[in-house]
């Protein structure tokens, strides 16, 4: 049994995300799920809020594991002892940019990357798309898991007190 890092923004977490990561662990046995930060990127939710989510979407999976991280996701992968890191594929795009952050990994400590196809039916499903439909009040129940689709409700009409 292995123990590989499933890492990402999960701005929120998606059942996508989910799909990879119950595979990732039929795969390997074992996953971590490395929410991080991209500076390049602007958060629908707080980092806090993103490592909740995460935690609570995936409750009562044995084998399954989520912890935020802070700096080189190299370095948190060394001292958690992952063989590898585990990336969902979407479309060519997806390609692109996971090639160039596994190759930028590698080269940095030999961490390497496996890159597993998305199911059929979560092949376009994006955390992007769904933030901005959630945003304008749009129902984006049948994407995200119910801890999430209730975060989402609370942020776009926040309840009684909170507004
Ligand atoms: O889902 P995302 O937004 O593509 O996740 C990206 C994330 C957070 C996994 C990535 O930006 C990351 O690893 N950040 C930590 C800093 C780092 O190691 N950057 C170099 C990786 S190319």
């Amino acid at each position: 049994m292995s123990k590989v890092l499933c890492p990402g923004s999960f701005d929120p977490i998606t059942v996508g995300h989910v799909d990879i990561i119950d595979r990732a662990r039929l795969i390997f046995g074992e996953v971590l799920v490395a929410v991080g930060r991209n500076s390049t990127k602007s958060y629908l939710f707080d980092f806090e809020t993103r490592v909740r989510l995460a935690e609570e979407s995936l409750a009562g999976r044995d084998g399954v594991e989520v912890a935020g991280f802070e700096g080189l996701l190299v370095e948190f992968a060394k001292e958690r002892g992952v063989i590898a890191v585990v990336k969902g594929l979407r479309f060519g795009a997806d390609f692109d940019y996971e090639l160039q952050m596994a190759h930028l990994n590698r080269s940095l400590t030999g961490l390497e990357t496996v890159l597993l196809p998305a199911a059929a039916q979560h092949a376009t499903l994006s955390s992007t798309m769904l933030r901005e439909v959630a945003r304008l009040g749009g129902d984006v129940s049948a994407y995200v898991t119910p801890v999430v689709n209730q975060a989402i409700k609370d942020l776009v009409a926040p309840p009684a007190g909170r507004r």
